[in-house]
């Protein structure tokens, strides 16, 4: 009984503090040969968790991974955290190795501590796309990389616009761009459906935390905003001309132990041709 215990103790502590960088390939018509071979590093939900020895695990992943660019896709902050400094520890490291781009999550919506993280990511030079559009040039040919805002953050004002203001916002975005390859950052992975009617090619989401316990063939059992067994908790979904992937993300929320599912940064790498990864 006590070696099973101890075995037991050992998986968990290994399937909580290992990291794991997952490679995928992305191809499509869309993508400029100039762009063939781009690697975008995702990092999603560091929940102001701490890696240990100010985050020296998980930036020597970030840097050997060598990415052209950086994306945060929200919940960078815990709300219950009391200080921000893990998640501006990892910024300010990131910021040094590529280009870095971030939008908030719910949690940031729900943490008093957002207005100071969001001055310090500003002060140290990272780019929040909440609710913007940038390019992202190489020499004439370029990407738009959209950002959305959690839809936390909207008013009871916005909300009360006639339509679906989530949507509205997506679209008016996507609208201004100039029909180049476009990738959105969005923390939530329930609104696929959305993603794929506002006609976006590539939408990097989090928040699923992998479904946090995952059961081997079957997936995640539990994930915020889609409830019991959900449907988007990881990798690629496809619909039409929209491709999802989802990162399982590094931290924990209120749940704090996770099983088959280790934490997770998510390196995708453009390629021109047709032929996704
Ligand atoms: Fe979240």
């Amino acid at each position: 009984m006590l070696l099973f215990i101890i075995i037991l103790l050992v998986f968990c502590y290994w399937q909580n503090e290992d990291l794991v960088v997952t490679k995928v390939d992305y191809g499509n018509q869309k993508i400029d040969q100039t762009f063939d071979g781009f690697k975008i590093l995702q990092v999603s939900d560091l929940q102001n968790r701490d890696f240990g020895n100010q985050q020296q695990r998980l930036i020597d992943a970030v840097k050997k991974s060598q990415p052209d660019i950086i994306v945060i896709t929200g919940d960078l902050l815990d709300s219950r955290a009391e200080n921000i400094d893990a998640a501006m520890g990892f910024a300010r490291a990131a910021v040094d190795i590529a280009p870095t781009y971030f939008i908030t999550g719910n949690h940031e919506a729900a943490s008093d501590q957002y207005q100071l993280l969001k001055n310090q990511l500003t002060e140290i030079g990272v780019i929040i796309v909440d609710n913007q559009q940038v390019f992202i040039e190489q020499g004439d040919a370029r990407i738009s990389l959209v950002g959305v805002a959690d839809p936390l953050f909207a008013t009871v004002e916005q909300l009360a616009q006639e339509g679906d203001y989530y949507q509205q916002t997506l679209d008016n975005l996507l609208s201004q761009g100039d029909g180049s390859f476009n990738i959105v950052l969005a923390h939530r992975p329930e609104d696929f459906a959305l993603y794929v009617n506002c006609g976006v090619d590539l939408v990097f989401c989090g928040h699923a935390h992998g479904g946090q316990i995952r059961i081997p063939l079957i997936g995640g059992v539990y994930a915020p905003g889609q409830g019991f067994w959900p449907k988007y908790t990881s990798g690629f979904y496809c619909e039409g001309n929209t491709t999802m992937v989802v990162s399982r993300g590094l931290g924990n929320s209120l749940f704090p132990i996770r099983i088959f599912n280790r934490p997770q940064l998510l390196l995708l790498t453009l390629r021109s041709e047709d032929s996704e990864g």
